[in-house]
């Protein structure tokens, strides 16, 4: 089964022998081991056997901790344990842990080894997969960071069990992206599935496969790795929108709503078929509430999408829909598209 992944991603039936098995294929002047208050109660019970030696940093969890603070009390913790190059740092959790600790392993002393060992849907199929390292700055998330592969990631889909529902819908909606751009098949198997950790977890494979197949393609994102950004360009102002308006929502709640917007844009601008158009947004609303969103915040919400970091010069970048399964990058919207889609989302 794994032969059809690079080695170093493992899809493991037991992270702790996994872990096991990598320590002992390498000489480490010591393991530390990155987690939060969530996953030391509920993740590392299931590994700690093979990390006897390990010495754990344990930070609060959430996202309004990745940020340059939590970064100088991890490199602190190194340094006051004189950490050598040959250390090692493994990153339990979600995509904080992920992205923060790797940031922090691929700085320190110029680099030291790092594994991931992702603990939520969401990391397991996206985020822990193709090197994207890195940390929020002054409010804008993923502002500073690098492009670097762990040395190992160990998906254990065990962990899933500790996650609450919502947790695993959020993540499932990153799994329906790689079948809506890359793999038909993939997205018409999910969209029959009950959202639970037996039914999910055969689909996960083909899910990490088509994102690393994207990720070979173009690992720094100059070009084929946009299309992992489909339903992120609309999705990522309403999660901003509704942080700011203190009504957090979860990032995949916000990818869905991004989905069902640019599945109309996909109709509007790129001849997406309206049968397949209304299958997508059937699927979604089957799974995902829809979003408040107040049409009087229209213009701010639009504002949001203008900020996207993916953005070029002025201009709008989405990806859309020709047909599932088959996505183009880098189509320029007008404010106008912008605001008839969330207009079309809210109704
Ligand atoms: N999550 C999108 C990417 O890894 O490129």
């Amino acid at each position: 089964m794994n032969q059809t992944l690079p080695v170093y991603i493992e899809i493991s039936q037991n992270a702790e022998e996994s872990i096991a098995s990598f320590l002992a294929s390498k000489k480490y002047s010591s393991v530390f081991v990155l987690l939060d208050e969530n996953t030391k109660t509920h993740c590392y019970p299931l590994v700690k056997k093979s990390l006897k030696e390990a010495i754990c940093i344990e930070i609060k969890s959430g996202e309004q901790y990745k940020n340059l603070d939590t970064c100088q009390f991890i490199w602190s913790k190194l340094t006051r344990h004189t950490t050598d190059r040959k250390a090692l740092l493994i990153n339990l959790g979600g995509g904080v842990i992920g992205d923060m600790g790797g940031f922090c392993a691929a700085t320190y002393k110029r680099g030291i080894d790092f594994i991931n060992i992702p603990t939520t849907l969401l990391s397991q199929v996206d985020a822990s997969i193709g090197g994207k390292l890195g940390i929020d700055f002054q409010g804008l998330k993923n502002h500073i960071g690098l492009f670097q592969l762990p040395n190992k990631v160990i998906i254990d889909s065990r962990f899933l069990h500790t996650l609450p529902h919502k947790q695993l819908l959020s993540g499932f909606a990153e799994m329906l992206k790689h079948g809506l751009i890359a793999d038909g098949t993939h997205f018409k198997d999910l969209i029959n599935l009950r959202i639970d950790v037996q039914s999910i977890t055969p689909h996960l494979l083909t899910s990490i496969q088509l994102k690393n197949r994207i990720v070979l393609s173009d690992p720094t994102e100059s070009n084929n790795r946009k299309l992992l950004n489909w339903g992120h360009t609309l999705g990522h102002a309403i999660e901003t929108f509704c942080l700011t308006n203190n009504t957090p929502i979860l990032h995949g709640e916000a990818v869905a709503a991004g989905i069902i917007m640019e599945s109309y844009l996909s109709e509007k601008i790129l001849g997406l078929s309206h049968q397949e158009c209304r299958q997508i947004e059937e699927a979604i609303d089957s799974f995902y509430q829809r979003v408040s969103l107040p049409k009087g915040h229209l213009n701010k919400i639009a504002e949001y999408v203008l900020q996207d970091k993916k953005n070029e010069g002025n201009s709008t970048q989405a990806v859309l829909l020709q047909s599932i399964g088959k996505a183009q990058h880098s189509i320029p919207l007008t404010m106008q598209q912008v605001k008839e889609a969330i207009l079309y989302y809210i109704k």
